[in-house]
């Protein structure tokens, strides 16, 4: 198999102007802080050479425009791993979270001014962090985006567009898209959240449940089950709120799928999960992103989790 590499982001389709670092004026010849008249009309004459970002730290919304203003070194923060984590692309994702005071956050009682961050690499090749700070009156959110794909050094996402990072991983060629800041709400904001991850069930220790007489569809469906809640629950929450769908929470999720017609006008007819039949399942459909189902889930994946895709699969047709 082909070394996995991350093709390096200067090759960027982007929709997006990038920074380019390396065309910044040299150090000490000119800093705009903010963009003051006088600033305005430097940048004029010299082009945009001694306008990028480098030179400009004013905060946007609160958030800097360098992440190691937010936190020198996200390393030394105390890091979490959720039970059920969201699939992306099988990137690899590092959490860290920070509260204002420094002590130790509890799910139950998360402070207001907590950051939670989540950095996205590939074979070490960091790509983005996304950043949820706790306000008063909700969440606030950020992307940082790591250029020279190391960890440290990385900039605010400007703030008009998504943006496609280029990636070889595995031996497949696809795009990592980073999602643009008014995206995230489609999933923090849809009944379960504002944090998602960072929730009691989600840091309870899961021992693997090992019955006696614990036959194969059991353990096939407790897995589905799980990386449900991970993926899909924290919008099928039956919440009723807008962006929310049927609900797939784990007590209920198998009555609500398996023999149960799709409800949703944006889907394909049929029904969810056809005992025996993944093929003609909805959800099996929607999984693949295979039409006429929409795909699922409908953001915030390009490459579909095929280890995942064949254990729906093997469940469906356990049933
Ligand atoms: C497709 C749904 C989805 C979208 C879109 C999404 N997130 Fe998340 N995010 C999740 C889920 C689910 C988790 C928890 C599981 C995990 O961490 O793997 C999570 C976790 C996080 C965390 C760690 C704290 C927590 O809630 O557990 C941060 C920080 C975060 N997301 C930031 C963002 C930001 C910023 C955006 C927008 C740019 C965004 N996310 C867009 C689903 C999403
Ligand atoms: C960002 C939110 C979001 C995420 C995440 C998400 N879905 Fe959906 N899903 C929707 C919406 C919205 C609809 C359309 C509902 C409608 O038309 O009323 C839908 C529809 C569906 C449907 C067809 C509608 C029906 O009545 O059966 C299936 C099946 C489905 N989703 C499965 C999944 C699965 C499986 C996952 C996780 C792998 C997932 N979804 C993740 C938002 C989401």
């Amino acid at each position: 198999m082909l070394p996995a590499r991350v093709v390096g982001s200067s090759s960027v389709p982007s929709t997006m102007p990038l920074y380019t670092h390396s065309s910044v004026a040299p150090q000490g010849l000119l800093r705009v802080e903010g963009f003051s008249l006088p600033a305005l009309a430097v940048c004029f004459v010299l082009g945009a050479l001694a306008c990028t970002p480098e030179d400009h730290e004013r905060p946007r919304d609160g958030f800097p425009e360098r992440l190691d203003r937010l936190a020198p070194d996200l390393a030394e923060l105390p890091s979490y791993e959720p039970a059920f984590p969201l699939w992306t692309n099988g990137a690899d994702k590092r959490r860290f979270v920070q509260t204002p005071d420094g002590t130790p956050a509890h799910p139950g009682a998360i402070p207001v001014g907590t950051l939670f961050f989540k950095q996205f690499a590939y074979d070490g090749v960091v790509i983005e962090t996304r950043v949820i700070r706790v306000g008063e009156s909700g969440p606030e959110y950020a992307v940082y985006v790591h250029e020279d794909g190391s960890a440290l050094g990385a900039r605010r996402m400007a703030p008009d567009g998504v943006r496609e990072v280029p990636v070889v991983f595995e031996g497949e060629t696809f795009s990592h898209v980073i999602p643009h800041e008014t995206q995230c709400a489609a999933c923090h904001e849809a009944g379960m959240g504002p944090v998602l991850g960072f929730t009691a069930p989600q840091l309870a220790v899961h021992e693997p449940e090992q019955d006696e007489d614990d036959d194969e569809r059991a353990a096939l469906e407790r897995d589905v089950t799980g990386y449900v809640q991970g993926n899909c629950v924290h919008c099928h929450n039956g919440s009723g709120v807008p962006g929310a769908s049927f609900d797939m929470r784990s007590e209920v999720f198998v009555a609500n799928t398996v023999g149960m017609p799709t409800t949703g006008s944006a889907s394909a007819a049929g029904l969810r999960v056809v005992p025996g039949d993944p093929e003609a399942s909805v959800l099996y459909q929607a999984f693949v992103a295979r039409q006429p189902a929409a795909p699922m889930p409908p953001l915030g994946v390009q490459r579909r989790d095929q280890q995942t895709a064949a254990l729906v699969h093997a469940w469906i047709e356990s049933l």
